[in-house]
């Protein structure tokens, strides 16, 4: 059976990340779940970085190379000093380049959005073993174990810098809220005292909030839904090198099919600073189950 189709990634004409951009006060595209694609913004790396797309740069067992704020510490990668001096500069000048970037995108929320990390990735996707709850090549929203957001939302700008012109494959799929209805009456509680017990265990940074236990468990039950993979709306779309895009990671729902060496940088941004803060993913699951869920 034929998945139904959605249509959610919206394109602009901007060639650049400054001040100078056209596309600008655009909080509403990207909140209502678009992905903003900007086909004709590239990453610039100078001739000296080009020797960075290369997978040997990342650590052994790393999974990406990032730089990590506030304090700028670059990790996950392995040459010389003078080499990851360089590698780090080119990671910052993406991360300040994007930052200005979403301010003119979303002014809104300027003086509120945080720098997450910043990461690059030079492996291949396809070339990852992993088990199911990390196979990113099946839809799903980001949600982490670990690290509980409360509510706090998930803002990324990603580059594919590929230089031999593969693009980055997504699927994208349904809205949050038809998402979170598909299976919200499934997901229980969680069993009182666990989040106390996964904080003080350390298994958590901090306290695992209902928000944070019903989005793991969106997350991972879509990931082991194979009928819902194949046969849920979806669309596939593909980011050509020198494309940036833009969406809020933790309501659209995105798998990565393919592609090899991307940029992306996190945003963090609390949810009574979106322009809309109805449509964030803790307020559409507050609404639906009629409870707070802090
Ligand atoms: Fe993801």
């Amino acid at each position: 059976m034929a998945a139904p189709s959605v249509d959610i990634v919206r394109e602009f004409a901007d060639r650049s990340w400054g001040d100078d951009g056209a596309t600008r006060a655009v909080e509403d595209v990207v909140e209502s779940g678009h992905v903003l694609a900007f086909p004709q913004l590239g990453f610039a790396l100078d001739d000296a970085e080009k020797r960075f797309l290369d997978p040997r740069w990342a650590a052994a067992d790393a999974k990406n190379i990032s730089v990590r704020w506030p304090g700028g510490e670059l990790r996950g990668a392995a040459g010389s000093a003078d080499d990851l001096n360089a590698l780090r500069a080119m990671v910052v000048r993406f991360a300040e380049q994007s930052e200005a970037f979403a301010l003119r995108l979303f002014p809104h929320y300027r003086g509120h959005l945080r720098r997450g990390n910043t990461s690059f990735r030079p492996t291949d996707v396809a070339g990852r073993v992993r088990s199911w709850r990390q196979d990113d090549t099946r839809l799903h929203i980001d949600a982490f174990p670990s690290n509980p957001m409360h509510g706090t939302r998930l803002l990324r700008v990603f580059t594919n810098v590929n230089p031999s012109g593969e693009p980055r494959r997504w699927r994208v799929g349904e809205p949050f809220e038809a998402h979170a209805k598909r299976y919200l009456g499934a997901i229980r509680r969680p069993l009182p005292g666990s989040a106390w017990l996964m904080a003080t265990a350390g298994i958590t940074k901090r306290r695992r909030t209902e928000y944070d236990h019903v989005m793991l468990q969106l997350h991972d039950r879509a990931k082991a839904d194979a009928a819902f993979q194949s046969t849920s709306p979806q669309a596939r779309a593909d980011f050509a090198p020198g494309t940036t895009w833009v969406c809020f990671s933790d309501q659209v729902l995105h798998a990565a099919l393919g592609g090899q060496h991307m940029l992306e940088q996190t945003f963090l941004l609390d949810v009574e600073h979106l322009h809309r803060p109805e449509t964030s993913p803790l307020r559409t699951l507050e609404r639906l189950l009629q409870r707070p869920l802090r």
